[in-house]
């Protein structure tokens, strides 16, 4: 009988939650892939993970561009659901306004467990000169909320009047969208090279930031999930101090089109070229299933707006065709502009 069981759950496997995490220093266009899929798959379940308000995501849909630092991506699916991980870090101001600004009433749900980010730590965090001038950090109070977090002095998500509303059980009703073979997507956050175990310390933020911090930030256990897509931009950008192998100027990084500027603080972001083996640790720290590469259009300019493999020149093409080669890892994912839609998606063609 307990065999007969186990085939048939065999049989009902399908890609049905899938982990999106950061392959880089964060900035690698994780927003747009969440976007893109929230909509192109009608994702029922779309949960945030990460640190908390000190990463901005990019969203671009239909002509409109959106920052959203605290609620997840996939919101410009009106039907998806959002849920807020408890490993996340939530500042009740920025999460108001996002909320009032993104139309996301009644389908938000905010963990019970979440910490809450006070005045004091944002304050702590900018005044702080280890913080703010040696590790460059973002100034959103996280981790100094951290710390509060681990000593457990911290107030918690359902401490606090006014998320009343929105409070719930995310592992419960992730677990149950998972069980019912629901489409879900966990957003991470930052990258895997900003991880405090696992990147560049202690120029990092202030908890893991692998995939499977990500399944845990939302009470998901790794046996449930069906896919890691791990994000990478055609080169490397980095915010704030920390080792960037290969690192061109600023005069260079504009020349090449690749100067940005961070969503949260604005600041200049430094830039690099790919790198093929901080990309092949972090497809093993992530244990990576797919591959999605961003902005392969500011690499070669011809790629912009291309949707099929096939209308792609012969260097771009060759580009991700021998970058799949070295990596072993399935690209299954390839944006070629900012909006969610630029997207050559590949994914049935590769077997997912
Ligand atoms: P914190 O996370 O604000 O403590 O900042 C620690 C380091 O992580 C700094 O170098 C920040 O610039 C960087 N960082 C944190 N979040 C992000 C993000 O979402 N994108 C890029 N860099 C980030
Ligand atoms: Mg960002």
């Amino acid at each position: 009988m307990d065999s007969i069981n186990i085939i048939f759950v065999r049989y009902n496997w399908i890609n049905m939650l899938d982990v999106v995490v950061g392959g880089g220093y964060g900035d690698e266009g994780k927003g747009k892939v969440v976007s893109y899929l929230a909509i192109k798959d009608k994702v029922a379940v779309n949960a945030r993970a990460g640190v908390g308000p000190n990463a901005g995501h990019t969203v671009i849909y239909e002509g409109k561009n959106y920052k959203v630092r605290q609620i997840p991506s996939g919101f410009v699916n009106p039907s998806a659901k959002l849920l807020i991980g408890s490993g996340v870090l939530i500042d009740p101001e920025i999460l108001m306004k996002e909320i009032n600004e993104f139309s996301v009433t009644g389908r938000l749900v905010v963990d019970s467990h979440c910490s809450i980010i006070e005045p004091a730590h944002k304050e702590a965090d900018r005044n702080d000169e280890y913080l703010s001038k040696k590790i460059s950090t973002t100034g959103t109070g996280c981790g100094p909320a951290q710390v509060d977090r681990v000593k457990r002095v911290a107030k918690q998500a359902h401490d606090a009047e006014s998320l009343k509303e929105m409070v719930g059980d995310v592992p419960e009703i992730i677990n149950s969208a998972a069980d019912n073979k629901e489409r879900v997507i966990i957003e991470a956050t930052q990258g895997t090279f900003l991880s405090l175990y696992h990147g560049s310390y202690p120029f990092v933020t202030s908890k893991d930031t692998t995939a499977s911090a990500a399944c845990s930030d939302v009470g998901i256990g790794p046996g449930k999930v069906d896919n890691v897509i791990v994000v990478f931009k055609s080169f490397l950008t980095r915010v704030g101090n920390g080792p960037l192998e290969g690192e061109i100027s600023p005069a260079e990084a504009k020349q090449l089109n690749m100067l940005e500027f961070g969503t949260v603080t604005g600041r200049q972001r430094r830039a690099a070229p790919f790198s093929k083996e901080l990309a092949k640790r972090s497809i093993m720290l992530n244990g990576a299933t797919q591959v999605a590469i961003t902005k392969l259009d500011t690499l070669y300019p011809s790629a912009a707006g291309v949707k099929r493999m096939d209308a792609l020149g012969e260097e771009p093409r060759a580009f991700i065709e021998n970058l799949e080669k070295e990596l072993k890892v399935p690209i299954t994912l390839v944006g070629t502009g900012g909006e969610a839609e630029d997207m050559i998606d590949m994914r049935k063609e590769k077997g997912f």
